[in-house]
């Protein structure tokens, strides 16, 4: 069965309409590194705003989470992963909800009655006990003692601190072959949640304090991946037909079977799977010492490790093999995979290469390390040398110290990691722990500013320049564009100056819906077509630019103050990036 298809084929059917996932790294919100739950790109929406589908959506979604990192390696966590997803924006509310759940669990998967029970929200002294949930599920034929009232901690969901959050039931299944109990006890861990229903009502502020959206909505969400071990009757996440391709490819090139090497496989499959993801993401993201390039630095590497470990040859093109595997699994689902195919297998190849050189080193240098230990705990100086010189990333070293029983000085690194780098890592680790932060006015200026410069690179270089990806913080736009030569200092020259001219022009920015078919024929930009929904928002800036886009943008040009580009640079083959400044 193809549980993607079946679910966005069930929820199409009850009038919804399937969006396309959106991008892995979320565009324009410098808080998160990652896109993490199913609702996160909906949060405008979610908050009030209108969106262009409609009231009724649904959708798969790639997510990363970090915060089990460390935990990856065991039977269940993953750190990619499908949201499976279905979202009323003000339209229908618990009843609907609850009973379109039931019906694709129970009638679609064939789910028995018997394997199923619910929590549901307790409340607390200033929102009531979830009774009306409770009693859907009752006249669903769930029984009593099948529906677990739980509080705030367990049944209110918010996505990090701050931003659009509720009530929620969430669905459990009894994966087992014990005897069912009569009663659920959400402790026991025969019981796995499946399905999160969150009736999001309220938004969280970053005081804390709590109010009412302006209208009622539901956010669902269904990890794909422990759905499928559900039906498969598997309790290792990694033994599911997802995973299949991918552990054959690794047991041939290890030749070695998973019984007895499940850690490290599971290790290089997770890790593989996410660098491929990752990489082949709009945002165009290579392996670097920051934010979601240090990330994929991290994963890249443990996984060269572990396949070490398995005395995988390390001369081989081993990696790029086992990506490839991962491809051709995504390349129907996800456009952004197909397209971007050979980029991700030359990132991958470079950072495997690069990593190959040091590798061996590090190895013999982290073994004297650790035989002429006095104590047991690596320092400062040698956890800082192993990441320097040999290219081991802090995690590497403490997850190696730790299966020797030995600790790392992780705040002496800090320091003098911090000490070294300009960016410090510690402060984007920040990013990842949660909390959305809204675009703020300075983010939404760049943003706009990022169409002015695609629309003068066309004019200055030539109509061939496209979009490659964008990041913007509140201090500088990046903006990666195809072209295929260095700029030169004429041409940024040039290109400062029309984009001040705009500005001085004050162009105003407008925004119309229209479909996506028609916004093509009229000329508009998209950075990558495949990945907007069949109806789309297009903003034009006076009559210099039109692009696909999903805001916010300034409403005039002359908000936007003095365009200056700080540098330009190569990107990788046949990309170029520059980064700019608004003073
Ligand atoms: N947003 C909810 C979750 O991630 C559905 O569990």
């Amino acid at each position: 069965m193809n549980l993607k298809k079946e679910f966005i084929d069930f929820f199409v059917s009850k009038g919804h309409v399937a969006i396309p996932s959106a991008p892995l790294i979320p565009e324009n919100d410098p808080s998160v590194l990652f896109n993490t739950a199913g609702m996160q790109p909906l949060i405008p929406y979610l908050m009030g705003k209108e969106h262009p589908e409609g009231k009724r959506l649904c959708d798969y979604q790639k997510c990363v989470r970090l915060t089990d990192l460390d935990s990856i390696g065991d039977k269940t966590h993953h750190t990619f992963f499908e949201m499976l997803g279905n979202w009323s924006l003000g339209d229908y509310f618990k009843e609907e909800s609850i009973n379109y759940s039931f019906e694709f669990l129970t009638k679609v998967l064939h789910i028995p009655l018997e394997r199923l029970a619910v929590t549901v929200f307790a409340g607390t002294d200033k929102v009531p006990r979830d009774e009306v949930s409770a009693h859907i599920w009752e006249s669903l034929g769930l029984k009593k003692e099948r529906i677990a009232y739980l509080g705030e901690e367990d049944n209110f969901w918010i996505a990090g601190e701050t931003g659009p959050c509720g009530g929620d039931t969430e669905i459990f299944y009894f994966r087992s072959d014990d005897p069912i109990p009569d009663k659920f006890d959400p402790k026991d861990n025969r019981w796995v949640e499946i399905w999160n229903n969150v009736f999001m009502e309220f938004n969280k502020d970053s005081a804390g304090n709590i109010t009412e959206l302006p209208k009622k909505n539901v956010d669902t969400g269904m990890g794909l991946e422990r759905v499928v071990a559900v039906l498969e009757g598997v309790t290792d996440n990694y033994q599911t037909s997802i995973w299949h391709d991918i552990m054959a490819k690794i047991e041939e090139l290890s030749h070695k079977s998973y019984e007895g090497n499940e850690q490290s496989m599971r290790i290089i499959a997770d890790h593989v799977r996410t660098s491929v993801f990752i990489s082949a993401d709009y945002a165009g993201i290579v392996p670097s010492n920051t934010d979601q390039g240090y990330i994929l630095r991290r994963l890249i590497r443990r996984a060269i490790r572990h396949a070490k470990k398995l005395e995988i040859d390390m001369n081989s093109p081993w990696l790029e093999e086992v990506a490839e595997v991962v491809i051709q699994k995504y390349a129907n689902d996800y456009p952004e995979i197909k397209a971007n195919h050979e980029r991700v297998i030359n990132v991958l190849k470079e950072e495997r290469i690069k990593f190959n050189h040091t590798l061996e080193k590090g190895l013999k240098e982290f073994s004297r390390v650790i035989n002429n230990l006095n104590t047991k705990t690596i320092d400062a100086t040698q956890a800082f040398r192993l990441y320097d010189t040999y290219g081991f990333p802090i995690e590497l070293t403490i997850e190696m110290a730790k299966e020797k029983g030995i600790d790392v000085d992780v705040e002496g690194f800090q320091a003098k990691f911090k000490a070294h780098q300009e960016l410090s890592r510690t402060a984007s680790a920040g990013k990842f722990k949660g909390g959305l932060a809204s675009t703020g006015e300075k983010e939404t200026m760049y943003h706009t500013a990022t169409h002015l410069l695609n629309a003068a690179l066309k004019i200055v270089v030539g109509p061939d320049v496209h979009q490659k990806g964008s990041n913007i913080t509140s201090e500088r736009m990046r903006f990666d564009f195809s072209c295929d030569h260095k700029l030169s200092d004429e041409e940024k020259a040039r290109v400062e100056e029309i984009v001040n001219n705009w500005i001085k022009e004050d162009l105003p920015v407008t925004m119309t819906t229209m479909p996506k078919t028609e916004a093509v024929k009229s000329g508009a930009e998209a950075m990558f077509i495949e990945k907007y929904a069949d109806i789309v928002n297009v903003y034009s800036i006076g009559t210099v630019s039109k692009e696909i886009c999903g805001g916010p943008h300034v409403s005039h040009t002359g908000e936007l103050g003095k365009f200056k580009i700080i540098k330009e640079e190569a990107s990788s083959a046949g990309v170029r990036r520059i980064k700019a400044v608004l003073e």
